[in-house]
């Protein structure tokens, strides 16, 4: 798990290599005029997936609303069945997969493909799979995939495969943006130099990990744990609680911050430590007042903060994690880093096998 952690800067460089070179600045797929025609009246996006792969899927939902502004539906592979999005007419369905082969994913776009096929021909299935196993069954369910390129991940709990998945997210939200003339030229320009200044930008939150290890060491033995993050964020929080009980076992939960003070907060006191995701970014102020109130319950927190916090936050917190300043939206690619080395580091000093977490396996078969 943590060579694959520190695989994530050269993960990265080869994915946008891939998807976006130098020359990026029109539609980069040669699309065929009928797939233009489209992807051009869109309706809606339905995404599909489970676990890591679904917060990949809410944060590709926000972006593809932000920059596109196409509304996004995202259903858990494992809620589909009982409760199936409405069938909406010139609708492209996403599954998100690292390993191809998740049977809840897998059936909930089988199941919504077979029931598309009897109708008319704007509601007929149109499916993009997103997955590290170009070779798995989801490529042969849907009608493109979009590799993620992550290379081989060993560790159970998804890392590069999680980062990759980001980026084909982003690079889709964006491909959507240009189809649909929802964004100007010189934004593609930015928005491409911010995503080559990842890998050194990830380089950089790396570099965090011998506090991260520190702070490891100062709550081996916690029993709970709260993440928090606002926005774009909360998707992260998510992630960051889920690789925390994958590997370490801590009882940790994701939240949005806002959402949190309405009954979880009652949760708070000196034994419940919280994390909170906090960038300077419209979302700043909302969150610093929610941490006033996490500390008046005397939690102790860590603040996963960008390089231009000032003073009065880092001095609510008990540990701040400083990481390089960038675009709101992208921001989640940095953030996750910080919460998967310190779910490594605790399991690690627990004596845990990290890499072959109890319970959970990399696929799941049928249930
Ligand atoms: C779960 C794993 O069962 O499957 C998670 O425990 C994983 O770690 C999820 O995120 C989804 O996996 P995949 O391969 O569909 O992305």
């Amino acid at each position: 798990m943590l060579k694959e952690i520190h695989d994530q800067p050269q993960a990265v460089q080869v994915c946008l290599e891939h998807y976006l070179p130098t020359s990026y600045s029109a539609l980069h797929t040669p699309y065929s005029s009928s797939l233009t025609a489209f992807l051009c009246d869109l309706n809606e996006v339905h995404i599909f997936a489970c676990g890591s792969s679904y917060h990949a899927g809410l944060i590709a939902q926000y972006w593809i609303e932000q920059l596109a502004g196409i509304p996004v539906r995202i259903r858990s592979g494992s809620e589909f069945q009982e409760a199936p999005l409405p069938m909406s007419a010139n609708t492209l369905m996403i599954g998100i997969t690292q390993s191809g082969e998740t049977a809840d994913t897998l059936n909930a776009i089988a199941l919504d493909k077979q029931r598309r096929a009897a109708q008319s021909p704007a509601f007929q299935p149109h499916l993009l799979g997103i997955t590290n196993q170009p070779a798995s069954a989801l490529s042969k369910l849907v009608d493109w995939t979009l590799p993620t390129l992550a290379g081989t991940e060993i560790g159970v709990a998804a890392t590069k495969t999680f980062m990759n998945q980001l980026i084909v997210c982003f690079y889709l939200a964006l491909e959507l943006a240009l189809v649909c003339q929802a964004i100007a030229h010189e934004k593609i320009q930015i928005h491409h130099a911010e995503l080559y200044a990842l890998p050194a930008k990830i380089r950089a939150v790396l570099e965090l990990e011998i506090q991260i290890k520190n702070i490891a060491q100062e709550w081996v033995n916690q029993q709970h744990c709260i993440v928090l993050g606002r926005g774009i964020n909360r998707a992260i929080a998510l992630e960051g609680a889920l690789k925390l009980k994958e590997t370490t076992y801590i009882h940790a939960e994701g939240y949005g911050a806002g959402e949190f003070m309405h009954g979880p907060i009652a949760l708070l006191d000196a034994r419940i430590p919280v994390i909170a995701i906090a960038p300077t970014d419209s979302t700043h102020a909302a969150m610093i007042a929610n941490l006033r109130k996490v500390k008046s319950h005397g939690s102790p927190i860590i603040g996963i903060l960008t390089e231009d916090a000032a003073p009065e936050t880092i001095s609510l917190l008990d540990h701040a994690l400083i990481l390089p300043a960038i675009a709101n939206p992208l921001f989640p690619i940095l953030s996750v880093i910080p919460l998967q080395l310190l779910a490594y580091h605790i399991a690690v000093q627990r004596g845990l096998n990290v890499d072959k977490p109890r319970n959970i396996t990399k696929t799941l078969s049928d249930q």
